[in-house]
């Protein structure tokens, strides 16, 4: 039979120094992608090489155990999380939790492009909503903005999506000069089509071709123009992410922002994430890491890796350091996003 630790009083759940619950794991499954955004990435990536990866079950293994310490809500990012070969076996595992009452949420953020091939299968093992990238619905501007990826093939990926029944919501990265004059019609657009969206502030991780300052656009500041279009009231509705939602009067839709560099949400955060090769980053915005990879190589007990979750936690910094400005273009953290999976 599995062997499932269950919370009880001297399993507490994982708690961090600045007493936020953390109950929310991110795991990157994989660093590929068959985009290359320009704010993500540079055209010519060098991968990780594929034996620093953790095996599917490895990285089963190791999220059951974060679910035995309380782990409530996993979601499976990139890279392109859809691109790891064998990713059904994973989420068919990850799915038998939920069916078991001791997962609530299984989901995934992904750009699109393998939806049309997957989106049952999603369906048909509890994930019930996923989030999906696009920062423009001109075709033109798509293929320059995420240099490899294919408009059209996503927009067909979120028909299938729906008719399957997944709920959607739209993840777009503001950037000025590029896709801002545009905004407007992207969230009428995802309202139309009955998706919520979320706006996201580029995020200086991990070095690019060009110069991210140059297409960094302020939520806090674009809120003004936004509300020429639509009457923002805010709203309760929370997904345990890092979004301030709020209801657009005109089309009765949900839009966040997501404001890192502009306004600091730290405070709430409920979440840590692993990396394909086993590493946990207790911060998107941080540095800071500890090593799951070589602890589960060396024959490890569960009880062995259960203490370095707990350690791990005790180390979860307050807050990211986010900066963007002429005088900050270096990126904040090194790695790329894809790596962290956001
Ligand atoms: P839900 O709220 O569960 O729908 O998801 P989410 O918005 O947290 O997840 P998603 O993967 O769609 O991420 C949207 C954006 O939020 C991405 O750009 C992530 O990098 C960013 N993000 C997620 N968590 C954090 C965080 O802890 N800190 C920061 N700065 N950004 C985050
Ligand atoms: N800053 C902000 N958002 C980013 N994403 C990828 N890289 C960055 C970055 N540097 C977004 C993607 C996707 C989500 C996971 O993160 O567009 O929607
Ligand atoms: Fe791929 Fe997402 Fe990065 Fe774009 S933002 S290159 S879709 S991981």
């Amino acid at each position: 039979m599995e062997k499932n630790f269950i919370n009880t009083d001297h399993k507490a759940n994982l708690v961090d120094p600045f007493n936020r619950n953390i109950d929310y794991l991110r795991i990157s499954v994989t660093d590929r992608c068959d985009f290359r955004c320009v704010y993500c990435m540079a055209e010519n990536m060098t991968f990780l090489p594929k034996v620093n990866l953790l095996t599917l079950e490895e990285l089963y293994r190791l999220a059951s155990l974060f679910i035995d310490c309380g782990i409530k809500k996993i979601r499976l990012t990139g890279g392109e999380p859809l691109v790891r070969k064998n990713i059904m076996w994973l989420i068919e595992q990850l799915s038998k939790k939920i069916n078991s009452n001791f997962l609530d949420e299984l989901t995934l953020t992904s750009n699109g492009s393998q939806l049309s091939k997957y989106a049952y299968d999603l369906v048909k093992n509890n994930v019930n909503r996923i989030n999906v990238s696009i920062d423009t619905l001109n075709e033109d501007l798509f293929k320059k903005i995420t240099r490899w990826g294919d408009l059209r093939k996503v927009i067909e990926g979120i028909t299938v999506a729906k008719k399957a029944g997944l709920r959607i919501k739209i993840n777009t990265v503001a950037l000025k000069g590029l896709n801002d004059k545009e905004i407007p019609d992207i969230i009428k657009w995802a309202h139309d089509n009955d998706m919520d969206i979320t706006l996201i502030e580029t995020m200086p991780m991990g070095d690019i071709d060009g110069d991210r300052t140059e297409n960094y656009l302020s939520l806090s500041a674009y809120r003004a123009t936004l509300e020429k279009y639509f009457t923002l009231s805010s709203c309760e509705y929370k997904t345990g992410g890092p979004s301030r939602y709020y209801i657009c009067k005109e089309t009765g839709g949900i839009l966040g922002l997501i404001t890192p560099l502009s306004h600091n949400f730290c405070a709430d955060c409920n979440r840590v994430r692993i990396t394909c090769t086993g590493k946990m980053y207790m911060c998107l915005g941080q540095d800071d890491s500890v090593d799951f990879n070589s602890l589960m190589r060396s024959k490890a007990t569960d009880d062995d890796i259960i203490n370095l979750i707990y350690q791990s936690i005790r180390m979860k910094p307050i807050s990211h350091d986010f900066k963007i400005d002429k005088y900050n273009s270096q990126p904040a953290v090194s790695r790329h996003m894809s790596v962290t999976g956001g």
